[in-house]
């Protein structure tokens, strides 16, 4: 046992507010109080489902992971948020039509209890939709301290301890970083000027920042992926992750690359398609939000089917990724892949996966893991990026100049190493020689004996 960090206890209530109150939030909202009522389980969530081993294979300490690091529990969590629309989380989770009526019902009251927020919104940043209840100011900045507003009083309205913010808002258009998100002073002075460079999900992270509220990004939007943000994380010592949760083809994306690359099979080809109807369908149909998700999606395999390092087997790897918007399938996600690979002697095969999901199922999960592990990462006093959580995000964001790590199961390690270092549990390689070693001292006993 190594020493551990020390944790600040998860006591009282800690609030979970999502900008955005669509599919995704009210799927994870409506899914933990119908696992705290003890309806359904919360599968899908490593922080509720999953155990992790410590020590040695042969010490058969497997514990689960709430039992193991210091999380707030399901039942001290409360729920708020914004939306550009006014429904309650009831209203929104119906049109959402994820979740079926009979399990709403189950949950209704509790779920018209939580009204969301107005929000900080610009039509120029998602083009397809449009609400009424939306904040208005004279500048950004007035803005920003709207929401912090909002973050103060939800905390003490609600009785909360701590806050957590996740990004669970539509897709905005493709920007890339420029001057004005390189530095905190720069930023500061751009929402004063209302720049149009600054989308609003900054706003709402700028926000969180300030008041120290860990924030995670939960789509393909730069938010809090520039310098300023970075900077104003330290300063404020508040954990930040991001970008776009890792659900669907993408999950299915980085299961299955590992394994090809692990047994240095060629790759020539993989071509993404899927067709979905949500709204998030409906946002990402307007070509400039199709670029952010694209950008997101893209570079998932160049990180594990490196070409420069291995040209011979992936230096022609052509990767195409199309998503369309198909209004009957709902958040019934239908995706197909297409994957030529070679073998021995550069023999060609196909691999051809048709994964028929529910997006918002695959994603409330990562939401509540995202949530709690953030809190606990505050409570640990740790700080800036939260590269630990990349197993949940398709684009995580990373200390500057350092790749990010695609392969789920190596992200995976990385979660459960960090878990186990600040819990001062040994690291696990999985080297595994020291079995060996005590074997072959027990042999050499037993032909002392016999000889
Ligand atoms: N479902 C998945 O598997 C998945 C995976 C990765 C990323 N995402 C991302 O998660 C986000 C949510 O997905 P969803 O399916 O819930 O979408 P959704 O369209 O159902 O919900 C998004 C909500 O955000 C609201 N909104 C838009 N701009 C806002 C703003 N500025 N402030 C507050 N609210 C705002 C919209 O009104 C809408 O209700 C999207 O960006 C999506 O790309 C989803």
């Amino acid at each position: 046992m190594k020493n551990q960090i020390t944790i600040d206890p998860a006591v009282g209530k800690l609030g979970i507010l999502t900008p955005g109150m669509g599919a995704v939030s009210t799927t994870f909202i409506a899914g933990v109080i119908a696992a705290r009522k003890g309806i359904s389980l919360p599968i899908g969530s490593l922080t509720q489902m999953s155990n992790i081993r410590l020590g040695k294979r042969t010490d058969n300490r497997n514990p689960k992971i709430k039992d193991f690091v210091p999380l707030a529990n399901l039942d001290d969590i409360v729920f708020g948020g914004w939306d550009i629309f006014e429904d309650n989380v009831y209203e929104a989770a119906l049109n959402a039509k994820v979740l079926d009526r009979y399990l709403l019902e189950q949950l209704k009251t509790d779920l018209e209890n939580i009204k969301p927020m107005k929000a900080v919104f610009d039509k120029k940043y998602v083009k397809n939709i449009d609400g009424p209840n939306i904040k208005t100011a004279n500048s950004k900045m007035d803005l920003a301290e709207q929401l912090m507003q909002d973050m103060a009083d939800f905390k003490k309205n609600n009785n909360c301890d701590r806050l957590v913010i996740v990004w669970c808002a539509s897709t905005e258009a493709y920007i890339e970083a420029s001057d004005v998100h390189m530095s905190l002073e720069a930023f500061e002075e751009g929402l004063k000027n209302n720049d149009e460079r600054i989308a609003p999900s900054m706003i709402y992270a700028y926000a969180a920042l300030k008041l120290g509220i860990p924030f995670a990004n939960g789509a393909p939007n730069l938010t809090c992926d520039i310098p300023a943000m970075l900077e104003l994380s330290h300063i404020t010592h508040t954990p930040i992750a991001g970008k776009d949760f890792k659900t669907g083809q993408t999950l299915m994306k980085t299961i299955v690359a590992p394994g090809l690359h692990a047994r240095a099979l060629g790759v020539r080809g993989w071509f993404s398609t899927n067709i979905l109807g949500n709204r998030d369908g409906e946002v990402l149909d307007a070509p400039e939000n199709f670029k952010t998700k694209e950008v997101s999606k893209g570079n998932v395999l160049d990180g594990i089917l490196d070409a420069d390092l291995q040209p011979d087997l992936y230096k022609d790897l052509y990767h195409k990724i199309r998503i369309n918007y198909y209004p009957p399938h709902g958040d019934n996600k239908e995706s197909w892949d297409n994957i030529d690979i070679f073998g021995w002697l550069g023999y060609p095969m196909q691999i051809k996966i048709n994964f028929l999901c529910k997006d918002s199922i695959l994603a409330a999960p990562v939401v509540l893991d995202l949530a709690l592990f953030m809190d606990l990462a505050k409570r640990a006093k740790m700080e800036g990026i939260m590269e630990w959580l990349s197993f949940y995000l398709k684009a995580p964001q990373t200390a500057p100049g350092l790749a990010p790590e695609h392969d789920i199961f190596k992200q995976l390690s990385k979660l459960e190493n960090t878990l186990r270092f600040l819990m001062g549990e040994d690291l696990i390689t999985h080297l595994g020689l020291d079995y060996y070693e005590d074997l072959k001292k027990e042999y050499e006993e037993l032909i002392q004996v016999y000889s």
